[in-house]
């Protein structure tokens, strides 16, 4: 069997290029990938890097997370908890993807509140520390009780 994987041995290797057109990522994207720890090759006895074709799923999940919002960082991190950084199987993806729709979740109920918070100070203008909540995203003054709070003018907006 060699060094084959299960997959495909060497024989069926990919140049960059090839990556890039079947993946539709952009060579330098996957150099990029590459320095960021998120794909690997290896390098062919003419110094050529090649990849393993299994690849291009990974390259898809990449993508995929990045449309989810998901950082590199993050999506770096989660490949990392693959046993021996393996292309993730159908079972890593459940997993991988349900951990990003929460996160996903999460930013868009930050957002919505965002733009409600946004609708609010549309007309108004005021911008004060102490009662606009776009500048005062820690709610502040949240404990005296939902709703905008009277303006105070004795109250600082330092
Ligand atoms: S501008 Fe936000 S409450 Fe006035």
């Amino acid at each position: 069997m060699g060094s084959s994987s299960k997959t495909g041995g060497l024989h069926k290797a990919m140049t960059v290029g090839e990556v890039a057109a079947r993946s539709g990522v952009a060579i330098s994207t996957l150099h990029f990938y590459e320095s960021a720890g998120l794909i690997r090759s290896w390098r062919n006895p003419g110094n050529q890097r090649r990849y393993a074709r299994e690849v291009l799923r990974r390259v898809a999940v990449i993508r995929v997370a990045q449309r989810a919002g998901i950082s590199l960082a993050a999506i770096r991190d989660a490949l990392k908890t693959l046993p021996n950084e393996r292309t993730p199987t159908t079972e890593d993806w459940s997993r991988l993807s349900a951990t990003w729709r929460a996160d996903l979740n999460d930013r868009i109920n930050r957002l919505v509140r965002l733009r409600d918070q946004l609708d609010g100070c549309i007309g108004c203008g005021c911008l004060s520390l102490g009662v606009c909540p776009l500048r005062n995203p820690a709610d502040k003054l949240g404990r005296l009780g939902p709703g905008p709070q009277i303006l105070d003018p004795t109250a600082s907006d330092h």
